[in-house]
């Protein structure tokens, strides 16, 4: 017969592996939820002179997490593809597009943090933030750059692009580049996470060349 849930499970774990591929993405859905409503509910209590839950900078608090959970999202994204083949696991294709849109919230939360607690919504200044320092301007490029991403990434936008649509979402490789370079750009002490996710984005986009040109690297996989 043939085996559905790969070669290596007895049919006796079927119902298992069902329930479980039926938890899983609300599962993944709900922990990628769980920082912005925790980010959210620190606002609340700011607002509503409850428990301080942001630190003794809360605009600078809600900046870096927000912008961290983007640029973790974002590889995680870029991850879904090596891992697919990696693991051969095609089945983790489900959850790219969930995880690409999650990483846009988080840009567009860090993007209200900024406008909000940083400028005070003084509209005047966002020409003026962009212009003169580089790396918001970086930042702002990558931010316009996943927008058309998000607005294409539903089954609608994806028929009606055809082959366009593979070309117009391989924007999210300069998207990557150009949020590991904001990060790198605002190092102040450790470089510890600029070259975590500076390391990580290289190697998920080199495997993707690699994979393209060297037939070794195409059947390689780490399960059967
Ligand atoms: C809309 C455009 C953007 C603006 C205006 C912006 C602005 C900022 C600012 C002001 C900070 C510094 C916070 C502080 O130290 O007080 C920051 C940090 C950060 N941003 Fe952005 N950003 C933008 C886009 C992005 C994007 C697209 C990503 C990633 C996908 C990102 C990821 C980060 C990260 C990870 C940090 C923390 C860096 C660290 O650890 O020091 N940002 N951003």
């Amino acid at each position: 017969m043939f085996n559905l849930h790969g070669p290596c499970i007895p049919v006796s774990l079927y119902p298992f592996f069902d329930l479980m591929k039926f938890l899983i993405k609300p599962t993944v859905f709900i922990l990628c939820l769980l920082p912005a409503a925790w980010l959210c509910w620190g606002v609340y209590l700011a607002f509503s002179g409850g428990e301080n839950l942001l630190g003794p900078d809360p605009a600078q608090y809600l900046s870096l997490q927000t912008g961290e959970w983007a640029i973790r999202l974002l590889i995680a994204s870029l991850a879904i593809t090596p891992l697919r083949y990696l693991l051969n696991m095609p089945s983790l294709f489900r959850f790219r597009r969930m995880i690409g849109l999650y990483a846009y919230f988080y840009v567009f939360l860090h993007l209200i943090v900024f406008l909000w607690f940083l400028l005070g919504w003084d509209f005047s200044a966002v020409g003026r933030e962009i212009s003169e320092r580089p790396y918001i301007t970086i930042g702002f490029a990558a931010f316009v750059l996943l927008t058309p991403l998000a607005a294409t990434s539903f089954n609608a936008a994806q028929r009606k692009l055809g082959r366009n649509w593979k070309r117009l979402h391989r924007l999210t490789y300069a998207c990557a580049i150009l949020a590991c370079m904001h990060v790198i750009w605002i190092v102040r002490s450790s470089y510890f996470d600029a070259v975590l996710y500076g390391g990580l984005t290289l190697v998920f986009l080199g495997y993707r060349v690699l994979r393209k040109y060297s037939p070794a690297v195409q059947k390689f996989s780490l399960l059967r």
